[in-house]
């Protein structure tokens, strides 16, 4: 074995020990298609957009107030969640649930 690969297969493990350790937050929320405020209605049920609230009031408020849903349309939370959900570091399924409870809420346009 080289001399190189004796000190990167270490290095390696380490980095991926450390990567292990600080999960990263959901990166799904960046890839999924702009939805409407009718197509979320349609896919959710009120107890899912009821969680999504919950985590909404308890992840979203620790940098700014809570923000109205209706202050804006669905087009506009597509694109502000996909910069706030890493922010508040939500899982899939949390971040999911917020951006339903938001666009489901949102703004009549
Ligand atoms: C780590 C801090 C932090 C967390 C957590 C956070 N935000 Fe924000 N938010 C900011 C900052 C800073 C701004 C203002 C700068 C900007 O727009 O990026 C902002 C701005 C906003 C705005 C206004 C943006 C605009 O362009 O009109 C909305 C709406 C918003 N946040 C919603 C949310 C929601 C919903 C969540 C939970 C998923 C959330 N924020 C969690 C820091 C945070």
């Amino acid at each position: 074995m080289s001399n190189k690969i004796k000190i990167a297969v270490p290095i390696a493990m380490i980095v991926g020990l450390l990567a292990g350790c600080f999960p990263k937050a959901s990166t799904v929320i960046m890839s999924l298609p702009v939805e409407s405020k009718e197509q979320i209605i349609a896919r959710y049920d009120e107890r899912q957009l009821q969680e999504g609230k919950a985590i909404f009031a308890s992840r979203c408020t620790h940098c700014h107030g809570l923000k109205d849903p209706a202050s804006r349309d669905a087009a506009a939370w597509n694109k502000i969640l996909k910069r706030m959900i890493p922010m508040a570091k939500l899982d899939d399924a949390q971040g999911q649930l917020v951006r339903a409870y938001l666009l489901a809420n949102s703004e009549d346009k």
